[in-house]
């Protein structure tokens, strides 16, 4: 059995950042920016858009594309570090938005690599029979954990949604091998101090901006430039395959600089390297998915293409992904079926709030019967 990629889609919202309107906030320029990183511009939320909002956006545009309906999927993964909540999981509340009534779901933090680890343990376990269906999304609101007057990070960040659904089938193809690392000594080279159990949410650590992201961008660089050629190799020695076999390379979107330095040590050329980097800045684990979903709209993957994915990140953490494509870009759907995906979708909203209403109905029945207990105790 293995798992097919049968769906992708993606999700960033509309308002733009560009390289002078940072010049505007933060002592930076735009010449600095695009060359070092080789960002132009991102995107980033407004007010109240969230994670789990950008996320649904691109698991309906991954179903369409999948022809598959909510009431399918089995799993929802979302790699995340800027969930919704700390808890309830944003896979939950994706979950519900969508009405997938029989998906168990739940969150996954890895750093940048979260999508490829999410890809790993969903594809182990449709190839392993535990499960037929389900959609991995990496999702971020990288801009509500920035400092925007922290030059050294906030050039680098952007927001946005990627999504793949995933069915297991007996064909040739589909998630081949995938590789995970991890190196925790290395965990405060990138990382949000405040909020957890070690430095809970204070008045002090709000003041002292303990609560954004912190980073030691050099040390960063350097363990991204040798991780991506060593995972890449080993995914695909994994697989039986190797770089010759190898059509396009989607590494997670973190500089441009790094990119290239990986593209040289692997001997590629620069167009078996995907990059979009310009537009959207780095997404964190949102990047990968992003990227898999326009490479295919661009024509870049098509059935048959062997295609690459290589995450690094917080944690430290890294992963690759060595994919054989076999589904085409779908022709769009007509009016009709998406009248009816609207609609279904209509009616999720209603499900979830019947059962908002049910659960408070039978908490308001349960005190007035039975008693809320306080008679009891006096
Ligand atoms: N504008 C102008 N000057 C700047 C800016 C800015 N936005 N940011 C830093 N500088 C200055 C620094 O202060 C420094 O000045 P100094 O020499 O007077 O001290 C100078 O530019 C050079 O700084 P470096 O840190 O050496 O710059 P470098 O060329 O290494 O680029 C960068 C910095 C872009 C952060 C790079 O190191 C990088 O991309 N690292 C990887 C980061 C990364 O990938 N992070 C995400 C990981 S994935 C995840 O899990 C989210």
């Amino acid at each position: 059995m293995k798992a097919q990629v049968v769906g992708w889609g993606r999700y960033v919202p509309q308002r733009v950042l560009t390289n002078d309107d940072l010049s505007r906030v933060v002592d930076t320029t735009d010449e600095w920016i695009s060359t070092r990183t080789g960002i132009r511009e991102r995107r980033l939320v407004e007010e109240g858009e969230t994670t789990s909002r950008m996320a649904v956006h691109a698991a309906r545009q991954a179903l369409e594309v999948a022809g598959l309906s909510p009431a399918q999927l089995d799993l929802i993964i979302v790699a995340t570090v800027t969930p919704d909540y700390p808890f309830p999981a944003t896979a939950c509340l994706v979950q519900d938005a969508l009405g997938a009534s029989h998906a168990a779901a739940f969150d996954l933090s890895a750093g940048c690599t979260g999508f490829v680890y999410g890809l790993s343990v969903a594809a182990h376990l449709l190839s392993g029979g535990v499960h037929q269906t389900a959609l991995v999304i990496g999702a971020e609101t990288l801009s509500r954990i920035t400092d925007w007057a922290d030059r050294n990070t906030c050039v680098l960040f952007g927001d946005g949604a990627g999504a793949v659904a995933l069915q297991a089938n007996e064909s040739e193809g589909g998630v081949l091998a995938t590789v995970l690392g991890a190196d925790g000594s290395g965990g405060d080279l990138l990382r949000v101090l405040a909020g957890g159990s070690q430095m809970p949410a204070s008045h002090r650590t709000v003041t002292e901006g303990l609560h954004f992201i912190q980073m030691r961008g050099r040390e960063i660089f350097r363990f991204a430039v040798r991780i991506i050629p060593t995972a890449t190799r080993e995914v695909l020695e994994d697989a039986g395959l190797s770089l010759a076999d190898l059509d396009l390379l989607v590494p997670h979107q973190a500089n441009q600089r790094i990119i290239e330095a990986a593209t040289r040590a692997l001997d590629l050329s620069s167009e078996e390297v995907y990059s979009n980097l310009e537009r959207y800045g780095n997404t964190s684990a949102a990047s990968i998915p992003i990227a898999l979903s326009e490479a295919v709209e661009e024509g870049l993957i098509q059935p048959g293409s062997l295609v690459a994915c290589v995450g690094f990140g917080a944690g430290l953490t890294w992963g690759a992904a060595a994919i054989r494509w076999t589904h085409p870009q779908p022709a769009p759907a007509p009016r009709w079926r998406r009248f009816l995906r609207r609609l279904r979708y209509g009616l999720a909203v209603l499900r979830s709030w019947l059962r908002r209403s049910v659960r408070w109905l039978a908490a308001l029945w349960t005190r007035d019967v039975l008693g809320d207990g306080r008679g009891r105790d006096a």
